[in-house]
């Protein structure tokens, strides 16, 4: 199945630096719980943000011993270097030059490091396109499209959210009748003549509800998924998802799109909470917030809603039309409050 990503075996090294940049994402339909080989338990949706990205250089210092230092922000990181060391011994078979040489990996996110933005999807993003662009001198050029592939793949390895930052708009990863092409292995873009112009144009503002270390990590909180009773059902109606999600991506039917966005987001936080052990991941400024969304839609029918992440954070989205302007009013007079530090970071879906 993977024999399309074997690396050539052909290859001359030499030292060099490259740079690379890749944006995060947010899940609309979301990924929780995986098998062996970073294979998702069901498939999942996202949009890909704008200014929320990872920026890396990557130094390789051909036939050197294998090693890897990383910099975050010029900070020595000693346990993500250990990180790397062992996902790039990992994907040898897909790369086979990896091994033979040292790295020293310099890397940036244009977001604060606590926010809970997704930084290992915009980071094993970024460090996929770094290795591609490597590999494409060492072993020759390839299409643009088998390149975005293979760092999809690539980045799939290192971070399962990570394969959909690889390319803009909304991005589908894990295979599912409803989109074609999709697969478990790297993602793809939902088709762009399937989308109604509304989601075209469409912000994410993240508030910081809770700044600082996440109580449960993404590897373990995909871990509690392997016991918890009700794992089952939610693989399978995330897969049923898809169905209404399509619709309503042609449609342009903002009322089920709320919906459905936001059942997935609770649906997610009530799995923590029936895990054993539980987590409850919200904070009291996350629910004030949800109130405070659910009374808003309520007096002024605006497309204001919200998803989360496996975190206290809450992103809110809202489309970028005529409402907007009253939308951002609200969410500067009445939401900013609940945050920890005023921290808002604004930003819209790349497409
Ligand atoms: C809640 O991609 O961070 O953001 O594959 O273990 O690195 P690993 O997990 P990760 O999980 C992200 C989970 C999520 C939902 C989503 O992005 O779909």
């Amino acid at each position: 199945m993977t024999t399309q990503f074997i690396g050539k075996e052909n290859f001359t090294i030499h030292t060099q630096t490259v740079t690379e940049s890749c944006p995060s994402n947010i899940a609309l339909i979301k990924y929780w719980g995986k098998y062996a080989d970073q294979i998702p338990a069901n498939p999942s949706i996202s949009y890909t943000l704008n200014h929320c990205k990872t920026n890396t250089s990557m130094e390789f210092i051909a036939n050197e011993p294998f090693s890897v230092q990383t910099l975050l922000s010029g900070n020595e990181e000693v346990k993500f270097a250990e990180k790397i060391e062992k996902y790039f011994r990992n994907i040898e078979q897909y790369l086979p030059w990896i091994l033979k040489g040292r790295y020293i990996i310099r890397t940036e996110n244009t977001f604060p490091h606590s926010s809970g933005i997704a930084s290992s999807a915009s980071g094993f993003g970024a460090i996929a396109k770094c290795l591609m662009k490597l590999d494409e001198t060492f072993t020759g050029e390839i299409s643009k499209e088998e390149s975005l592939r293979k760092a999809s793949f690539l980045s799939r390895l290192g971070s399962g959210s990570a394969c959909r930052s690889l390319y803009n708009g909304l991005i589908v990863w894990g295979e599912t009748d409803e989109v074609e092409g999709s697969s478990d292995l790297f993602a793809v873009p939902y088709p762009e003549t399937e989308i109604h112009e509304i989601f075209k144009n469409f912000n994410d503002w993240v508030l910081l509800i809770h700044e600082g270390q996440k109580s449960v990590s993404s590897t373990v909180g995909h871990g509690l998924m392997n016991t918890n009773p009700y794992a089952e059902r939610r693989f399978q109606e995330a897969r049923e998802n898809f169905v209404p999600m399509k619709e309503v991506l042609k449609s342009g039917d903002m009322e089920r799109f709320i919906k459905l966005v936001e059942h997935e987001a609770l649906t997610l936080h009530a799995m923590m909470m029936m895990s054993d052990p539980a987590f409850i991941l919200m904070k009291t400024g996350t629910l004030e917030v949800i109130n405070k969304i659910w009374d808003f839609r309520r007096e002024t029918g605006l497309p204001l809603f919200f998803t989360l992440d496996a975190g206290a954070n809450v992103h809110l989205l809202f489309p970028g039309n005529d409402s907007e302007d009253q939308i951002k009013a609200f969410i500067e007079a009445e939401l900013l409050q609940h945050t920890q530090k005023n921290g808002v970071v604004k930003d819209v879906m790349r497409f």
